[in-house]
């Protein structure tokens, strides 16, 4: 169903931006600049000179609780939906793209019977390296979202799973009329792990518009509630933007509350590449 490795690349050097070849388990450019592939199977595309910290992106532990909390399904009906979106758009080249430890690429995989080929990238490599071990499947890239190394117009879908992106890279890398479906946190999103923090918690500001160049085709508006278990609780407060808000008598409260029922609200917004 997925295609191995190929020898001609969709990836260009991240340092003289020519193309990359698959030269048994490595990948090189005319200049003779050589990427290895990873036992895991992954590419790190990421030189350090583009590297603002040692270790950007989520760390370790912040990537174990959000697979830890993703794989109990209590996200499950909004990547099932991310999963229909996908399927009856038929993409071949699909990006997941700040991906994190791959969770919605293996629902893509598992919930989309066409043939496509599924492509990860984050700049965690932790988070890489355990999206690629779990999904061999897939192709899986560090990088940043900033400088995404593929050619230009590779992509006939992108998804973008509360992720950074930059306009301009998504822009370049699909192919007209490619299409980008975002997911992004709907007013009440948590409200009651915030109303935990914040003294005067804020509804999620609606993000309304789509990136330049592209048209809104559709929105869907997910939400439910759940209920997971004090552990559980954090692992998702780990997930958030606010987690570094949460000092320990917060963590506590969270966890020895009996029981929590948290709103999830979840905005996907699928938009059509109209220029370029
Ligand atoms: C909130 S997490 C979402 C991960 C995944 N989409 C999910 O929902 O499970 C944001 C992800 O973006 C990654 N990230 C942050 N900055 C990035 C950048 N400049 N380029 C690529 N990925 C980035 C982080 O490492 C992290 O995995
Ligand atoms: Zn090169």
């Amino acid at each position: 169903m997925y295609q191995p490795h190929q020898p001609i690349s969709c990836y260009v050097c991240p340092l003289c931006a020519t193309s990359l070849q698959l030269i048994q388990k490595s990948y090189v450019c005319e200049n003779n600049h050589h990427f290895d592939l990873a036992k895991e199977g992954y590419l790190n595309l990421l030189p350090v000179q583009h590297k603002r910290s040692v270790e950007p992106g989520d760390n370790k532990q912040m990537m174990q609780a959000r697979r830890e909390f993703l794989e109990a399904g209590y996200y499950e009906p909004m990547a099932k939906a991310v999963a229909m979106m996908v399927n009856i758009n038929q993409p071949k080249h699909l990006l997941d793209l700040g991906c994190g430890e791959g969770y919605y690429s293996r629902m893509i995989e598992a919930y989309c019977p066409n043939t496509m080929m599924l492509h990860g990238v984050d700049i965690a490599k932790f988070a890489i390296a355990a999206a690629a071990k779990k999904q061999p499947n897939a192709r899986f890239i560090v990088a940043s979202s900033n400088r995404l190394p593929y050619t230009d117009q590779y992509f006939d879908f992108v998804l973008r799973v509360f992720a950074p992106s930059n306009e301009h890279e998504l822009g370049r890398i699909l192919k007209p009329s490619g299409f980008l479906l975002t997911v992004t946190p709907g007013p009440r999103h948590l409200w009651q792990l915030k109303e935990f923090i914040y003294t005067d918690a804020k509804e999620h500001a609606l993000e309304n518009g789509v990136a330049q160049g592209f048209d809104r085709i559709d929105t869907q508006h997910i939400s439910y509630k759940i209920a997971p278990n004090p552990q559980q609780r954090i692992a998702l407060l780990q997930m958030t933007p606010f987690a570094w808000r949460a000092n320990e008598s917060v963590q506590q409260a969270i966890k020895d509350v009996a029981e929590l029922e948290i709103e999830t609200d979840f905005i996907l917004t699928l938009a059509i590449k109209t220029a370029d």
